[in-house]
């Protein structure tokens, strides 16, 4: 189902998408306080990194503002209670992810912090991309970081992920394939699909003539994505976005079998994003 709409305020009414999912036009504050306590089973935010930036579309029409007058501390009470309600909507096997950079994650990670509480972090991800521009002042800053917090305390949802190659000398395989080492006490096995995923992902940044490529300003990669949702769900849950953007979370999850729920203020941004989901569904049902 993809419906615009403006929430009511604290109303508490806003129905949750029962199969398939749902994009709306709001601020996100007004519509995560319509929606029902500890329905969500991952949130990924993507707000404004406080760049102090105006960004703009290819076609230079869409301008997406990154400025805050009364600097950090109005960009950090903007955040505040959203995050507070994103707690509030997780369920207890609930995870949040914020993505953000340099300029403002360390003050984030603090605010977290209080929000979740300390000992409710699980990961600082790293994500490491190579883009252009290299600065002769300092090290190049090519790296984003994802937040990780858990509603509760060791009772969230997570699934090893695997990648690349073990970096051992002597690995052996068995008669099975199975990767192993000799030792003292005999053979010592090893995952077959490889070592479990750091919190340093290298993944490549959205490429300007990537065919997922919106033309939304900040559009992260579909890549991503599907590492977060991976880790963090499984099929029929549900993954929100209050920041949603492009719909990039959107769009993964629902080729993920997840079902998903949008939220944008920008009429370009919800515009782009349901077109995104419905070219996603007639893809869908026109088979691959
Ligand atoms: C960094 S972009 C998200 C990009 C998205 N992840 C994607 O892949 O396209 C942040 C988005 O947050 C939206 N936004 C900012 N403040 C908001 C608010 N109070 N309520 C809803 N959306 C908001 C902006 O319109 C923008 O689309």
């Amino acid at each position: 189902m993809l419906n615009h709409g403006s929430a009511r305020p604290g109303s508490r009414t806003e129905s949750l998408p029962a199969l398939g999912g749902r994009i709306v036009l709001a601020d996100n504050l007004d519509f995560m306080a319509g929606l029902p306590s500890a329905s969500i089973d991952l949130i990924y935010a993507d707000p404004p990194f406080f760049t102090g930036r105006l960004q703009k579309r290819r076609n230079g029409r869409q301008r997406f503002h990154d400025q805050w007058h009364g600097g950090l501390g109005a960009f950090l009470d903007f955040l505040r209670p959203r995050l507070t309600e994103m707690r509030r909507l997780l369920k207890p096997t609930g995870t949040v992810y914020v993505h953000l950079d340099w300029h403002a994650v360390h003050y984030v990670k603090v605010l977290l912090d209080e929000v979740f509480g300390y000992d409710h972090f699980l990961n600082e991800i790293i994500w490491s991309y190579r883009t252009g521009g290299r600065s002769r002042r300092w090290f190049a800053r090519k790296h984003d970081s994802l937040l990780v917090y858990t509603r509760e305390r060791n009772g969230h949802k997570f699934h090893v992920m695997r990648e690349g190659a073990y970096r051992t000398d002597g690995l052996n395989r068995d008669e099975s394939g199975r990767p192993y080492k000799n030792t003292r006490s005999g053979r010592l096995y090893f995952h077959p699909e490889g070592p479990a995923m750091t919190d340093v992902w290298e993944l490549p940044f959205l490429s300007t003539v990537a065919r997922e490529r919106t033309g939304y300003p900040t559009q992260k990669p579909e890549s991503l994505l599907e590492r977060v949702i991976q880790a963090s769900s499984d099929p029929g849950d549900l993954v929100a976005d209050f920041f949603c953007g492009s719909g990039t979370t959107l769009a993964v999850a629902r080729r993920l079998g997840r079902r998903w729920l949008g939220c944008d203020r920008s009429p370009e941004a919800v515009r782009l994003a349901s077109a995104r989901l419905s070219d996603l569904f007639i893809a869908a049902s026109r088979g691959p």
